[in-house]
């Protein structure tokens, strides 16, 4: 029997998510990668969906990381490609749900044709206020936040700042997307209990969510089992209960 949406007391607001096990998903069955990552592709479409359907504000995916440009160039190639010729399902559904899409990451280290269509999604979504898809490319945590202190740097050289006011805030308004709020789930996919450089910042309070399911597996069932699964934990914040 499915989740029953209605019975879930609190919905997150914002959900993150590490997509991890399309390679093994392809090798499982004798496929290529890149036919993993395809179905892998699927899996986004069905969590905006998922998403919306429940409720949730904010959705944001680990798509590339700034460590998976080591990968083989034949692989970061065809994610590329895929990124672009998944682009025209995402939009449908961005429109379907009136979800705004955003990028966060090193986006001038993208290929110039995905940061174009990129950019053509990005602005045909801009005015969807309600709930955002927002997409890690190129996202590495660490570099996000050695980039908002060079920043935060710059403004105290230039005396817009006094470096003894420098406070957890101060630090959350420089990273990438300032105005989003912190993930209350991060979920990931195919057992790894890592963090992988993803959001360290904004994971502070998160709930972790680890299944075994492969990726390309993953679709609206298991979104609404993780939103079930969140609602069985006890969030305290580091206090005590009331
Ligand atoms: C992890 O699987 C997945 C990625 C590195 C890429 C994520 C991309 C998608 C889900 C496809 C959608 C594409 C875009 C760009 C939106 P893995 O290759 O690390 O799997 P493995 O650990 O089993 O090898």
């Amino acid at each position: 029997m499915g989740v029953d949406l209605q019975s879930l007391a609190r919905i997150p607001r914002h959900v993150a998510i590490i997509m991890d096990g399309n390679g093994r998903w392809a090798q499982g069955r004798g496929l290529s990668r890149l036919e993993g990552h395809k179905e892998g592709a699927q899996s986004v479409r069905a969590v905006l969906r998922a998403g919306a359907r429940a409720g949730v504000e904010y959705v944001t995916v680990y798509a590339f990381s700034t460590e998976n440009w080591k990968r083989p160039p034949q692989e970061i190639d065809g994610l590329m490609k895929l990124l672009v010729s998944s682009l025209d399902a995402y939009e449908q559904e961005l429109h379907d749900n009136r979800i705004r899409m955003r990028v966060m990451g090193q986006f001038d280290r993208l290929p110039l044709l995905v940061r174009k269509r990129l950019q053509k999604t990005i602005d045909a979504t801009a005015g969807y206020a309600d709930r955002t898809f927002i997409i890690a490319l190129s996202y590495g945590a660490r570099t996000e936040i050695a980039e908002a202190a060079q920043r935060i740097a710059e403004k105290a050289r230039g005396g817009k700042l006094d470096p003894r006011k420098i406070d957890e805030q101060t630090i959350a308004d420089h990273l990438y997307l300032p105005d989003v709020p912190d993930p209350e789930l991060l979920i990931r996919t195919s057992g790894e209990m890592r963090l992988s450089n993803f959001l360290l910042w904004q994971l502070s309070y998160a709930e972790f969510y680890i299944t075994d399911t492969y990726w390309p597996d993953f679709r609206e069932e298991q979104f609404f089992q993780a939103l079930e699964a969140f609602n069985r934990r006890d969030r305290r914040y580091g206090g005590v209960k009331p």
